[in-house]
């Protein structure tokens, strides 16, 4: 009898134990590729808030859509409760959609918008990102307002901004809005622009500094303005400049980016990078975590942070886009986002 009443205590315990203590769901994450400043930012943020909360798998997709499509399938198959992609080409939504549907596994899309398509016409697929058309607008007014005060700037005296334009990977809409909305920024504050060179250097740093060598090479003393559609490269154009004499002796270059990465704001602080504009990195991986966890514990979509709206940002509580606002970032007010 005691024995008997002994086991049944000690099986209530196990039972409720194994209920407080219930298995964190499993999620699966995929990142473009780990070697991408903005995008380790963000993933730290993720795994950081999935600890102890989330049973979170992180696969590298090396720049592979293929590649990533396997590790997906790998994850349906050991049956995670919600994935959270990073795609590495976004045209790739449409096929990741059906994988997931069919397995009925929640998917949040982030950092890469997929292409054209609209979100809202497929259940339990969610996308959190920032609208770069901002981003770019905001590049284009830092340098509007540097032009207009600095009339030294204009170095052949033509009254135009001669730029060059470093972009990311063109297959990403982020590289597409911020070369386009740049420079239409800077026009519409009523400054006529002349190109020299556009050409994509992948987001990539080193591959930048290249390409700003040759640039400062084949334009010597001609180029007024860079633009670059993040900070990794700008801080590449800057190395390529200071290698060629700029920043010091009075000589300067205005210099803009997109991120505010650590990196850049020291950059900023010393006076090499004009300006950036807040790709906020942990506002975006607290939102995807956010969406990615509630969706995997079958609690839908509605958190407190990730705000959801619809394709074109308006807040719509139905909607399947989460918009992390961008901020424009100069020596007046970079003090704020250092950590
Ligand atoms: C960031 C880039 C990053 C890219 C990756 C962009 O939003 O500004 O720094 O390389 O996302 O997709
Ligand atoms: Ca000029």
């Amino acid at each position: 009898m005691k024995k008997a009443l002994v086991l049944a205590i000690a099986l209530v315990l196990c039972l409720s134990t194994v209920s407080v203590f219930a298995a964190p769901p499993k999620v699966g994450m995929c990142i473009y590729k780990f070697d991408d400043t903005f995008m380790s930012y963000v993933r730290n943020q993720i795994e950081t808030l999935a600890k102890g909360n989330l049973d979170l798998s992180t696969q590298d997709s090396q720049f592979d859509q293929p590649k990533q499509n396997d590790q997906i399938d790998q994850f349906l198959t050991q049956k995670v409760k919600a994935l959270a992609i990073n795609m590495v080409d976004p045209s790739a939504a449409n096929v990741l959609i059906q994988k997931t549907a069919k397995k009925k596994v929640p998917l949040v899309l982030f950092n890469r918008e997929p292409g054209d398509l609209d979100l809202a016409k497929y259940p339990n697929v969610y996308y959190v990102g920032a609208k770069a058309q901002e981003s770019g607008t905001m590049e284009g007014q830092i340098v509007a307002k540097y032009w207009k005060a600095h009339p030294e700037a204009d170095l052949n005296k033509d009254g135009k901004i001669q730029y060059v334009m470093l972009m990311g990977d063109p297959s990403n809409s982020d590289a597409k809005y911020r070369t386009q909305y740049s420079i239409e920024a800077v026009q519409a504050a009523g400054i006529q622009v002349e190109k020299l060179a556009e050409d994509t250097a992948m987001w990539d740093r080193p591959k930048a500094q290249e390409k700003m060598a040759a640039w400062l090479a084949a334009y010597a003393g001609k180029v007024e303005v860079v633009f670059a559609n993040n900070d990794d490269m700008a801080l590449g154009a800057i190395e390529a400049l200071k290698a060629a004499g700029y920043f010091k002796g009075g000589k300067f270059m205005p210099v803009v980016g997109v991120d505010a990465t650590p990196p850049a704001l020291d950059a900023l602080e010393q006076g090499t990078l004009l300006g950036t504009v807040l790709n906020d990195a942990t506002g975006q991986g607290t939102a995807t975590y956010e969406l990615a966890a509630s969706l995997a514990s079958g609690k839908g979509a509605a958190t407190k942070v990730a705000k959801l709206a619809n394709k074109d940002g308006k807040a719509d509580p139905k909607g399947h886009y989460v918009w992390v606002p961008y901020q424009m970032v100069t020596l007046d007010n970079y003090k704020q986002f250092k950590k």
